[in-house]
């Protein structure tokens, strides 16, 4: 039993197996990586088959679509020990299973099912989701990316934004207005290959973390689209959407736990080996205080995520859970890594170690998926609603 465990209750046979591949393959896998994805911008692709092989890449599709056919649970254990060896890893499993696969899963035609999930679940295909704009991300309606009807065809013309695995992914979940009219209920989903006619990638962004999780923008300059790609009932894509994202925020929880589990982890690590005052720092008392709130804030977010999606898998209403999940392991991700940091003095504050790197690389989990702001008010609204 390990403190990175924090887990008491029982997990059963497959999803404790499932989390003891994921760390084996993150520790001797990825975790050697880690630092050259990081300082080189360094896309593993090498790591993306084997992940594909594991179940990663598909881990709740079905087996009839070459999925793992794992729990919401498991998925999560997966995608916490992926980002506790490294955090570029981690979101380009994470955007893919959640943000492509999902959608795909809850809203595609069979045919669509069996077009799409097979390639994306063995790690053949990347995926990736349009949704944010150059001026729209938390208001996630007030797109400007159209689509106009022509016949039983959709003109697609607009910019996407922030797009996780863009420059390498070959699937986009794609939102675009045909009825601006109508606000969210004028807006819909698609699902189409990357590689159409007037469908050009902006040049990678320069990010302050995450920094081997590729990011781009995606151009649409008059993309012909058909009734095939249309993901769900014309104007009902914000409800794809809104349903997509509360099943990434699962993901964003998991992945800033592992961050936060990293950063403490080398922070131990560091205080067992620094002496200070004739001791090992870690016998201090302020910083066996600060220990102390890591630790504890780690296993709190763990409970808060695999209670959110136990009730995803137990086709209970899991929004404001998913929601307050993915708020507080975010901040612990960030808190958690400031105190790394300040264990570490001025060898967390230089690239030798890689606290610096866990400060970096937690920031982003308050912001994508829905900032901390917006989780706030998921949670607050759905607080009010549920005590009418
Ligand atoms: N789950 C399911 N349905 C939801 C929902 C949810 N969480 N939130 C809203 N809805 C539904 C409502 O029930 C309503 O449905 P009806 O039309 O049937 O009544 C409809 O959506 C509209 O609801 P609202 O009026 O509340 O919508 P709104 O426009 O006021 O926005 C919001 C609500 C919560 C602020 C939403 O816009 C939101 O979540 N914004 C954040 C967007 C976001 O997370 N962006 C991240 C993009 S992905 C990314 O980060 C890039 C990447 O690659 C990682």
């Amino acid at each position: 039993m390990s403190w990175e465990d924090g887990f008491a209750f029982d997990l059963g046979e497959e999803v404790q197996m499932v989390q003891e591949t994921a760390r084996s393959f993150a520790t001797n896998e990825v975790l050697p990586l880690a630092e050259k994805i990081d300082h080189e911008h360094y896309y593993p692709q090498e790591l993306i088959p084997k992940m594909g092989q594991l179940g990663f890449m598909g881990a709740c599709v079905p087996g009839e679509y070459d999925g793992a056919e794992l729990s919401h649970v498991a998925y999560c254990l997966i995608v916490e020990e992926l980002a506790a060896a490294c955090a570029s890893t981690s979101i380009i499993v994470s955007a893919h299973n959640s943000l492509c696969i999902s959608p795909i899963l809850y809203f595609g035609t069979e045919e669509q099912k069996k077009t799409y999930l097979p390639k994306l679940a063995t790690g053949e295909h990347l995926g990736c989701f349009g949704l944010s704009e150059p001026g729209s991300g938390s208001d996630a309606a007030d797109m400007t990316c159209t689509v106009t009807k022509d016949g039983d065809d959709y003109i697609v013309q607009g910019t996407k934004n922030w797009i996780t695995n863009g420059p390498k992914a070959d699937t986009c979940v794609l939102f675009a207005m045909l009825d601006r009219s109508k606000g969210h209920k004028g807006i819909c989903a698609f699902v189409h290959p990357l590689d159409m006619e007037g469908i050009s990638r902006g040049k990678p962004e320069d990010k302050l973390g995450i920094c081997g999780s590729p990011t781009c923008s995606l151009m649409y300059d008059g993309v012909r689209l058909t009734k095939e790609h249309l993901l769900g009932e014309e104007s009902k894509g914000f409800k794809v959407a809104m349903t997509t994202l509360n099943g990434g925020r699962l993901g964003v929880a998991a992945q800033a736990i592992g961050i936060a589990r990293a950063a403490l982890r080398d922070a131990l690590a560091y205080g067992k080996e620094r002496i200070a005052f004739g001791k090992p720092i870690v016998e201090h008392q302020s910083i066996q205080n600060y220990l102390a709130d890591m630790v504890s804030r780690v296993d709190a977010a763990r409970y808060l995520t695999l209670g959110a999606a136990h009730r995803k898998d137990s086709g209970q209403d899991y929004i404001r859970h998913a929601s307050m999940a993915k708020l507080y392991a975010s901040e612990t991700a960030r808190f958690c890594a400031n105190l790394g940091v300040q264990i570490h003095g001025g060898y967390g504050y230089v690239k030798d170690y890689a606290a610096e790197r866990h400060l970096r690389d937690a920031k982003i989990t308050e912001i994508y998926e829905g900032t901390s702001e917006i989780q706030r008010l998921v949670i607050a609204s759905r607080l009010v609603a549920e005590s009418q």
